[in-house]
């Protein structure tokens, strides 16, 4: 049985010896599921899904994590254990120099998406402890609007930050691994309770018929596919790197495949759950207009109403709701912050608190401006949450399915014997089919981000 770190130490060579990694099989799947599970979840999913005919794009949804979420989750895990570097490293060992653009471009997402990502999980915050020291609001439209944007959105964001970075500086282990074995089974009890409550409620299958029952002509709509692939990426933590970086701190001996088999479908089951919390909550309080409205603010909005309207139950019931997105956002933030610290450290050799330190305090100060200002953060999510995702998830497709030496082979490596087999659709699909799809989304996704920066020059 041999030891696997001296494995590791055998095969990464002299400059990297003292690479981090994971303690334990457990400890890299919960933060890779930390790290899926989210805002994206619980925030945007619901808001995503009712934009684009609820039922009907999870059927989307569904399928396209499956087709392209999968293959292009284990072409990140493939070229991060093989690079054993954060992204720039990595892209550079596996494709070469030409490649260092999408490296930049994945850590450029990462310093633009955890900068919004921040005040979102800063208004969860302020609504947790609001919740706590008060109770919610009595006019969740108001509140809302006073506390989304300027100060008060500035604050949150800033303790969001300082806790985000906190735990990054500490390190994959001790941090990132420990913070995520209590948090994320916790985040989903308290899910899994609330969706019992939730169909509790009266006109819950109302919300659940939007929900479940898909139409036949949104099922074929550009925009509808284009969102539902958006989100796959943005809630799997795909396009950027980040699932890359955490498996550069992989052993040799991981089942990649099953792994994210596992994170995919936990992504997906706690998308599902939030949307059996949300969407009854929804339709039995009639929010059905404002959620539709105010896309950005639809869960900050419609939960409270719903928390307040139903009295002491509603309170405890929401604290825990906020304190459960809370840790989901966390999780998500401390991957999104290691994309860009992990690769500073390799590529600065800069000591992980410093990078930690610079990149975080970079991210907090462009964070100010989605703060003061939802139609940004608006901008900012189509630009770095969609577009720059599936790009960069067209890109990793390609590296790994066409420029890659022997991708089969890193894919291969402690795979069990009926994935083995599968190893040759899994390149199939990252050569053909993946990237078949994604230049239609890219292109769409292109027009959307396009639109929103017009939109922002001259709306305003
Ligand atoms: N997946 C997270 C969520 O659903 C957000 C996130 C974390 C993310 N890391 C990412 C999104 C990397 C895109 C890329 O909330």
């Amino acid at each position: 049985m041999p030891e696997p770190i001296e494995v590791d130490v055998a095969r990464r060579g002299a400059d990297s010896i003292d690479r981090e990694v994971f303690g334990t099989r457990a400890g890299f799947i919960l933060a890779a599921v930390g790290s899926a599970v989210g805002l994206g979840n619980m925030w945007r999913f619901p808001y995503v899904a009712s934009e684009g005919g609820g039922a009907a794009f999870v059927v989307l949804y569904i399928g396209l994590t499956l087709v392209i979420g999968i293959p292009i989750m284990l072409a990140e895990f493939a070229a991060g254990r093989r690079g054993r570097l954060s992204p720039i490293g990595a892209i550079r060992k596996v494709g070469g120099s030409k490649w260092l653009p999408m490296g930049f471009m994945y850590v450029l997402s990462g310093i633009l998406i955890l900068s919004y990502y921040s005040v979102i999980a800063g208004w969860t915050i302020r609504y947790a402890i609001e919740a706590m020291l008060s109770g919610f609001p009595a006019d969740p439209v108001a509140h809302f609007d006073a506390i989304s944007t300027g100060l008060p959105a500035i604050v949150y964001h800033l303790a969001f930050m300082a806790a985000t970075i906190g735990i990054v500086m500490v390190g994959v282990e001790k941090g990132i691994e420990k913070a995520s074995m209590v948090l994320m089974p916790a985040l989903f009890f308290i899910l899994l309770g609330l969706a019992c409550w939730a169909a509790t409620l009266d006109g819950a299958s109302e919300g659940y018929a939007f929900y479940l029952r898909p139409s036949m002509d949104e099922l074929l709509d550009l925009d509808v596919f284009s969102n539902a692939a958006g989100q796959a990426f943005f809630s799997l933590s795909l396009g950027m790197g980040a699932m890359l970086t955490f498996a550069s701190y992989l052993s040799k001996h991981e089942n990649l495949a099953r792994e994210a088999t596992i994170i995919s479908f936990a992504d997906f089951g706690v998308a599902f759950i939030a949307g059996l919390v949300v969407f009854p909550v929804i339709a039995a309080l009639g929010l059905q207009d404002q959620v539709g409205e105010s896309a950005m603010g639809a869960l900050f909005i419609s939960l409270p109403g719903a928390f307040e309207a139903m009295g002491t139950a509603g309170r405890v019931v929401g604290i825990l709701f906020f304190l459960a997105l809370m840790v989901g956002a966390i999780t998500s933030a401390i991957s999104l912050l290691e994309v860009v610290v992990s690769s500073m450290i390799d590529e600065f050799k800069l000591a992980r608190k410093t990078a930690a330190i610079i990149a975080g305090s970079v991210i907090t100060v462009i964070g100010i401006f989605p703060a003061t200002n939802l139609d940004i953060l608006g901008v900012m999510d189509a630009v770095a949450g969609e577009f720059f995702l599936v790009l960069g998830a067209l890109g990793i497709a390609i590296l790994v399915g066409w420029v890659m030496e022997n991708p089969a082979e890193e894919l291969l490596d402690g795979a069990s014997p009926a994935f083995s087999k599968a190893v040759p659709v899994v390149l199939f699909f990252l050569r053909w089919v993946v990237p078949a799809i994604l230049l239609l989304v890219v292109w769409n996704k292109a027009g959307g981000a396009l639109a929103a920066i017009q939109a922002l020059g001259g709306g305003s």
